[in-house]
């Protein structure tokens, strides 16, 4: 019998479940009968032809295999931004005026946080290396995926302890988590941090998560700002980066002065320098193949670039500038207006990955889909179990 595999959203995910199931590796109803029948598209370090690549975990407690062999496809789904999606919201940057003494705080504190951080490291916009703009994104995705977590926390306790719904922002809140973690993660497997980005990265979240965790305990609203304020900084065009770029590679007499400025770096500056030959990330990056962590995350084609994947980084923070300014401006129980866009997310995924996934034949095959061998051969299902 046939049976429908793979829908990656909807089945118990990872190595620790895998791990349980090895350790009691009871058979189950979907033992030899009930045979688990596999994609048939094989797609190298993705969704693949076999179990151990995939997110289920075996019934018979298989081991999978560990990477590279295998990537894990991220249960939490992602929306996957289309050509038109990119152009659209990366040309039309909507930016949150300051109305209250605490949003004017928000954006004057981050400016300052910034101008010393550029300072500091002595960042230069103009034409960044690819070192100096690697060890910004991993830093800078290592802060953004802390306020998800503190806030979906905070509302999960709050609905524990106060016998209350949540209306619905926990898992926005956790997706934006994990979409960040997702950033990082992609750039770790790009950009080989050194000791002074681990320890700037360790040490910093000490000091911010404390103090975002203050903050939302204090002042939910203001918290959100807040990351609504990251994150327009963290994608909006920058123009006075862009003249003295251009000023800079036309090799005029300002190169000196216009390449010594400290600027903010923005996923929106990073593509445009990605696509402008003389750029240091242009030399550097713009062919660089995408990690196959992000390929799976994004549902890339396997020969996608990292240019793509830093597009849909760059969308991905303008989704959450735009959620974070709506929250701030809800109350915590107005329901969560991006709810809806979950499912739709999770329904596009498993068609997706339904599209790689076809049944295939599995009689007189094993449950590892090899030939089955003859008992008295030594191998087989029976001596695996
Ligand atoms: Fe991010
Ligand atoms: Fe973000």
């Amino acid at each position: 019998m046939h049976r429908r595999l793979l829908r990656p959203t909807l089945l118990p995910v990872g190595r620790s479940l895998a791990a349980t199931a090895a350790k009691t590796a009871q058979p189950s109803s979907l033992s030899t009968a009930g045979r688990r029948l596999l994609c048939t598209v094989p797609r190298e370090g993705a969704h693949s032809v076999h179990f151990r690549n995939s997110q289920s975990v075996h019934p018979l407690g298989v081991e999978k295999r560990a990477l590279p062999e295998g990537e894990w496809v991220n249960p939490t789904v992602n929306h996957v931004w289309t050509s038109d999606e990119i152009k659209e919201r990366l040309a039309t940057q909507p930016r949150h005026q300051p109305e209250t003494l605490a949003d004017q705080a928000c954006v004057g504190f981050l400016r300052a946080a910034y101008w010393t951080f550029n300072t500091v490291t002595g960042y230069k916009a103009a034409n960044p290396t690819t070192e100096s703009v690697a060890f910004r994104l991993i830093f800078l995705e290592s802060v953004a995926a802390v306020p998800g977590m503190v806030a979906a926390q905070h509302r999960h306790f709050r609905s524990l302890r106060t016998l209350s719904r949540d209306y619905g922002w926990i898992h926005t809140l956790l997706e934006e988590a994990e979409n960040e973690r997702m950033h990082l993660l992609t750039f770790l497997r790009a950009f080989e941090p050194g000791p002074f980005t681990r320890a700037t990265v360790f040490l910093t979240q000490f000091g911010f998560g404390s103090a975002f965790i203050g903050l939302y305990l204090l002042h939910p609203r203001t918290a959100h700002r807040l990351v609504g304020y990251i994150e327009e900084m963290a994608v909006r065009a920058n123009r006075r980066a862009i003249l003295r770029r251009a000023i800079l590679l036309s090799g005029a007499t300002l190169r000196r002065r216009a390449a010594r400025s400290p600027q903010v770096v923005t996923y929106t500056n990073i593509l445009e320098m990605m696509e402008t030959p003389g750029t240091h990330l242009h030399d550097g990056w713009r062919e660089m193949p995408a990690p196959e962590i992000a390929k799976t995350y994004w549902r890339l084609d396997g020969d996608a670039t990292m240019y793509e994947v830093l597009q849909q980084v760059a969308v991905d923070e303008t989704n959450h500038r735009d959620v974070n300014h709506t929250f701030a401006s809800m109350a915590y129980d107005d329901p969560n207006p991006y709810v809806a866009k979950h499912a739709e997310a999770q329904a596009a995924s498993a068609a997706y990955w339904q599209t790689l996934s076809a049944p295939v034949e599995g009689r007189g095959k094993d449950f590892d889909m090899k030939e089955r061998l003859a008992p008295e051969a030594g191998g087989g299902a029976k001596a695996a179990m």
